[in-house]
């Protein structure tokens, strides 16, 4: 049993194929007002180091409709690390909450919470990964496909948090993934060779890495934290954007998914954004969607079993 939601990794093939399988069902429910309410007078403390759009509104909006609350807390005024250690910041929200989700820079960091906290701890992104984004994505395209197996998603873009959540999400759930990068953005060799073999592959050139693609997926060359970088990235980039031309390439049924924000004229058109846009924002309401079923299961049934 796993209280805490905070590396993929973790977690065995079926493990995360029930947990999307019951988020998939739950939809169901929620959407015909059937889905219980479980989460009466609980409290999650969300802690945010970076920006957020989608992670703040999906985590604060699940908890209200399962009949909880969420904390807005920003790490600036709670000050983890500076203002107290961390250790003392996961006994305190371990008595007066029932669940933690942290937005970090640090990786290690969140992993501390989770090692001090009595209470679930959620990964919400860290320099690192992004596993809460992965699984709705793949809830996405479960839904959309039908199926995930032996379906190929390509990842055209820089090799940061979403891309490493995606390829092991890929890897355990069945499907293929693929990372088109320029040199010098690849996941590292170390990462890479932890998938299981063939699960995983990277292909330079992003017109052969999308030839046989169920799903083109790209994200912001520039993550949170490496705004200083903006010109080097813009211009080591340039013919990685996913624009009708890069969609030529690809099988006519492909479909194109951004976790977002998206900056429309970098890594991807304005055209071959709007022309996308049913999925693309069918994932973004995915993250209310599996963010949910998973505050379910690790507060009100006590982990991921
Ligand atoms: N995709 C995502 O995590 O969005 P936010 O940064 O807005 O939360
Ligand atoms: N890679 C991006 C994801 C944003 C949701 C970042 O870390 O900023």
């Amino acid at each position: 049993m796993s209280k805490d939601f905070v590396n993929l990794a973790d977690f065995t093939a079926q493990q995360l194929n029930s947990l999307l399988e019951r988020a998939v069902a739950d939809k169901v429910l929620f959407n015909q007002g059937k889905l219980p309410v479980t989460l009466e007078r609980k409290t999650l403390a969300m802690i945010f180091e970076k920006p957020s759009l989608r992670t703040r509104v999906s985590f604060e909006a699940a908890m209200t409709q399962l009949g909880g609350h969420a904390i807005y807390l920003n790490n600036t005024d709670i000050g983890i690390g500076t203002r107290e250690p961390v250790q003392d910041v996961a006994r305190v929200l371990s008595r007066m909450c029932d669940g933690i989700m942290a937005r970090t820079f640090s990786h290690e960091l969140v992993e501390d919470l989770a090692r001090y906290a009595d209470v679930p701890v959620i990964n919400a992104l860290t320099d690192y990964s992004h596993p809460c984004q992965a699984m709705a994505d793949l809830q996405t395209v479960r839904e959309h496909f039908g199926d995930l197996d032996g379906r190929t998603l390509s990842f055209v873009g820089d090799g940061n948090n979403v891309a490493r959540s995606l390829a092991i999400a890929c890897a355990k759930l069945g499907m293929k993934f693929i990372l088109s990068c320029p040199s010098g953005y690849e996941l590292e060799e170390s990462f890479m060779e932890q998938l299981p073999p063939g699960a995983a592959s990277i292909i330079a050139d992003p017109k052969l890495a999308v030839c046989d693609a169920d799903v083109i997926y790209t994200d912001t060359w520039i993550s949170m934290g490496q705004e200083d970088e903006k010109q080097i990235r813009i211009r080591d980039f340039e013919g990685f954007q996913i624009n009708d031309d890069l969609l030529g390439a690809a099988p006519s049924d492909v479909i194109v998914l951004h976790c977002l924000p998206s900056y429309r004229g970098y890594e991807i058109s304005d055209d071959a954004f709007e022309a996308h846009a049913g999925t693309i924002f069918d994932q973004a309401a995915n993250r209310l969607h599996f963010q949910r079923t998973l505050l379910n299961v690790l507060i009100a049934e006590g982990g991921i079993e």
